[in-house]
């Protein structure tokens, strides 16, 4: 059943991002921590999981709940995965293997994505099967064919597509704190650093992050640097022909991500699509945007089976993930949670996350009177979603 946490000082997710915070300097904090405009978003999308409440029923004699999920023909010990996280070897350095471990350890999935900082090739092996790739699409079709291959000749098992993104959003905070690509070492940044000796350290002896995946296509007589590429090259100003193209590029399960509309989610389906992700990329992106949960119930409705359904943005326990599930996502991923457990305690960090939401959803199965996920669809709910 449920095992001891790695540090029983910090059993919730809210404590590892406590401690993170005074681990990585303040522009990496102000690059994972950040929304946009008045960040209303990346609040309302924690808090809107409060308005849903589910009703507790008991005299079900002992309860032993089950959290195995399959989905794309895999079975994953519990129903949740890690969100794919560009360049999270800024903010802990070797995040993206340390994690790519842990879903091989504890077999949930882990989304590398295209602007990570160490490659496909290194983490695929890493995630022994257990490695989704996160392609922000390329304009140019011929890296786009490139990028697919190498993520399946690397072990990944899942292209999920992030839509989300057709131009870069005004991350105000970010740019406030100094953060630059590439980065310009100035005296604020330098202090900024000095005042994270363990951060500064892991850094230094595991190199300077770099767009890992990215670097092979970058030709600087042509396109200029990398940064340029990355600014130019992967902005998703595109059509549903291009998603067709991808969804006969790749010969398995294909999401795609960013989904906030119902009509949307329909004409995913349409495009033979196999997962639609609901998601507002954490808040980052568009603030009057309304939360994933909200949205949820009629995207579901509208679906009705057809697909997939993935869900992420601002889930912060093991309730609510079931509070996900009880509305009709089929699996549901986490974002920060994972970048705060890693930069609180290292390689210990993914770990630590896993087991403090395994754990919560275990127990609070036992609360409601649930011994599976069929059985959970049969609870009663209240919600007043959209109310705050
Ligand atoms: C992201 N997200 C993201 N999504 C994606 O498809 N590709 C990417 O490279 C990134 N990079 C990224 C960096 C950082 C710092 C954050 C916080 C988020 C979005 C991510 O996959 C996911 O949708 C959100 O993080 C989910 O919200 P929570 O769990 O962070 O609230």
């Amino acid at each position: 059943m449920t095992n001891p946490l790695p540090d029983e000082r910090y059993p919730t997710l809210a404590d590892l991002e406590g401690v993170a915070k005074g681990r990585m300097p303040h522009f990496a904090w102000e690059y994972l921590d950040s929304g946009t405009g008045r960040e209303s978003l990346v609040h309302r999308n924690e808090t809107e999981f409060d308005n849903i409440r589910m009703i507790p029923r008991f005299m079900r004699g002992e309860l032993n709940p089950t959290t195995e999920t399959k989905l794309f023909g895999e079975t994953y010990s519990a129903p949740f995965g890690i969100a794919p996280i560009g360049f999270t070897s800024l903010m802990w350095p070797g995040g993206e293997q340390i994690l790519a471990k842990t879903a091989a350890e504890f077999n949930i999935p882990f989304c590398l994505s295209t602007v990570a900082a160490d490659s496909m090739e290194n983490c695929g092996p890493v995630a022994k099967g257990n490695g989704w790739f996160q392609l922000y699409p390329p304009k140019d079709k011929e890296i786009r064919g490139d990028l697919i291959k190498r993520a399946k000749s690397a072990g990944f098992k899942t292209l999920v597509v992030t839509v989300d993104l057709p131009y870069p959003s005004m991350r105000e905070r970010q740019r406030r704190a100094g953060l630059s690509m590439p980065q310009k070492i100035t005296p604020s940044i330098l202090m900024q650093i000095l005042q994270r000796p363990k951060w500064a350290s892991a850094t230094a002896s595991r190199g300077k992050p770099e767009f890992s995946n990215l670097t092979k296509y970058v030709k600087n007589d042509e396109i200029g640097d990398i940064y340029t590429f990355v600014g130019t090259q992967l902005i998703a100003d595109i059509d549903w022909d291009y998603i067709k193209e991808v969804r006969e590029l790749w010969d398995g399960p294909v999401v795609l991500k960013g989904t906030l509309s119902a009509e949307e989610a329909l004409d995913t389906v349409k495009v033979g699509i196999d997962g639609v992700w609901v998601s507002n990329h954490g808040g980052r992106q568009f603030d009057p945007a309304p939360t994933s949960i909200s949205v949820l119930p009629d995207i579901v409705e509208a679906v009705n089976g057809k697909a997939t359904i993935l869900f992420d943005s601002g889930v912060r326990s093991g309730a609510d993930i079931l509070r996900a599930q009880r509305l009709g996502a089929d699996f549901v991923f986490l974002g920060r949670p994972f970048i705060h457990g890693i930069a609180a305690l290292g390689d210990m960090g993914g770990r630590q996350v896993y087991e403090i939401l395994f754990r919560d959803i275990v127990n609070n199965m036992q609360q409601l009177g649930v011994n599976s996920f069929e059985e959970l669809m049969q609870v009663e709910i209240m919600h007043g979603l959209g109310e705050q």
